[in-house]
């Protein structure tokens, strides 16, 4: 009898143990980040290789669950499965601080896009970006709504309601202060597991304070 018991106990523990391993892996939603490098560009330790361009680039796609990225699931980029992608990646999502793109994937994919690797292999993952970066063109969503990078003051609530008109979706904006200033760093999108839908981002404790320079 004891021996069942502890026996049907262990079987009980190792299930647990391996559904907890599988649910670790998982993600429920991507935050897609575009990055504005005249601000990323600022009061760097290192000083940007080149002139910052005036254009959004991707900085990452990030696997979510809940509220947190999950980081770090496995260490193994692999340049050769995005070797038919690195012309297209070079434009769109390039190491603004130190042109070592090839660098930079590779950061991103073991740290972030790795952990969503059961549904995106990282030819799929780097495609996906991709093709969210041809979806959502925030400049030309936030000129339409009448917002251009002049480097003045504007309002977030402003912000936030013309790219939710553009996009239909709730986006979240992040700042840097640099002095007693804050910048527009990123502007994040929020989408499915699927990598498809876009869905509204859910408000963030990280993000800009009612007013900041773009
Ligand atoms: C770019 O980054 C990769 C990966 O970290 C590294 O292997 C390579 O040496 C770097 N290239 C340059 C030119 O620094
Ligand atoms: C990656 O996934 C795509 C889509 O499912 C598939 O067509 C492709 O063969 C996969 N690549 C590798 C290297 O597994």
């Amino acid at each position: 009898m004891a021996t069942k018991v502890l026996l049907l106990a262990t079987i009980v523990l190792l299930l647990t143990i391996l559904f907890l391993g599988a649910e670790s892996q998982t993600f429920d939603h991507f935050f897609f980040v575009q990055q504005w490098p005249p601000t990323t560009c600022q009061q760097q330790q290192k000083p940007c290789f080149q002139p910052p361009p005036a254009t959004f680039k991707i900085h990452g796609l990030w696997p979510q669950k809940g509220p947190n990225s999950v980081v770090y699931c496995n260490k193994n980029f692999d340049r050769t499965q995005i070797s038919s992608l690195e012309n297209q990646l070079d434009v769109v999502w390039p190491d603004v601080v130190t042109g070592n793109n090839t660098g930079f994937w590779e950061h991103e994919w073991n740290k972030h896009g790795s952990c969503s690797e059961s549904q995106f292999n990282q030819t799929l993952y780097f495609q996906t970006a991709i093709n969210m970066m041809n979806k959502v063109n925030l400049l030309k969503a936030l000129g339409k709504g009448g917002i251009t990078s002049d480097e003045r003051t504007k309002s977030s609530q402003t912000m936030q309601k013309v790219l939710l008109a553009q996009f239909g979706n709730q986006p979240f904006l992040r700042c840097k202060k640099v002095g007693q200033q804050f910048w527009l760093l990123e502007i994040v999108m929020c989408f499915k597991d699927d990598g498809v839908t876009m869905i509204n981002c859910q408000p963030s404790k990280v993000s800009c304070p009612p007013n900041f320079i773009f």
